[in-house]
């Protein structure tokens, strides 16, 4: 019997625990203070007294983000960096800008599910499966449309318009993270070795110095 319940409880504890993005607020809300030396999983709160209503809010994401760079876009994020009342909520939202035929490059985020919404332009969106399927789920979106990026996955976008691009995308974190393959493949610091890599990716070893050396 005792052995049943410690089943039944050990099978509830990962039954959360898969479920989880973000864990649920026990309180209305905890203001991430920003000075604070507390470590601990997210960000300290504030004296609730204390909290104000610019903890609540953002203003500027009407602006256009700078895609002058390698890759033709711009994430400009909103999480709990930039609002600190969004500590312990387990959301957060994006505004990515695409020059023509501008890329967000294949990437994951390890805390969130991304919920993408086409504002302005084009775009061709998709994400892969994991092993050993490794499966291609990709669409062609245009403005209105909407498209799923599961937690974990790597997915990417890329403006198939004629001018430029805009998406607002939200987060199923506070602060979902980011990965994004070629920097964490080839821009580690520091580098992975030229061998490992050279065995991963099954090519010549001057091609993965060459690639090293651009991240
Ligand atoms: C956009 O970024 C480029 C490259 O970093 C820079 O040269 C340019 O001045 C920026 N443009 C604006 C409007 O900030």
């Amino acid at each position: 019997m005792v052995r049943f319940i410690v089943l039944v409880g050990l099978l509830a504890l990962s039954f959360c625990v898969a479920m989880a993005a973000d864990h649920s607020p026990l309180q209305d809300f905890c203001v991430a203070q920003s000075n604070s030396q507390v470590l601990l999983n997210g960000l300290a709160c504030k004296n609730p007294s204390m909290v104000q209503v610019s903890d609540f809010s953002f203003s500027g994401l009407h602006i256009a983000g700078n895609t002058s760079n390698a890759v033709g876009s711009r994430v400009t994020l909103v999480s709990a960096t930039q609002i600190p009342g969004l500590n312990t909520l387990g959301i957060s939202l994006a505004r990515i800008d695409y020059a023509p035929w501008g890329i967000n490059p294949p990437h994951t985020h390890p805390r969130a599910t991304e919920i993408l919404t086409v504002i302005k332009g084009s775009l061709e969106v998709g994400f892969v499966t994991s092993n050993p399927d490794n499966r291609l789920i990709s669409k062609i979106l245009k403005k209105g449309d909407v498209f799923v990026f599961p937690i974990g996955l790597v997915h990417y976008q890329r403006n198939v318009g004629s001018g430029n691009a805009m998406a607002i995308v939200g987060l199923s974190s506070q602060n979902p993270g980011v990965i994004t393959i070629a920097n964490a493949v080839f821009g580690s610091k520091p580098d992975i070795s030229t061998d490992i890599l050279v065995k991963a990716l099954q090519v010549d070893k001057n091609i993965i110095s060459d690639t090293q050396v651009k991240f």
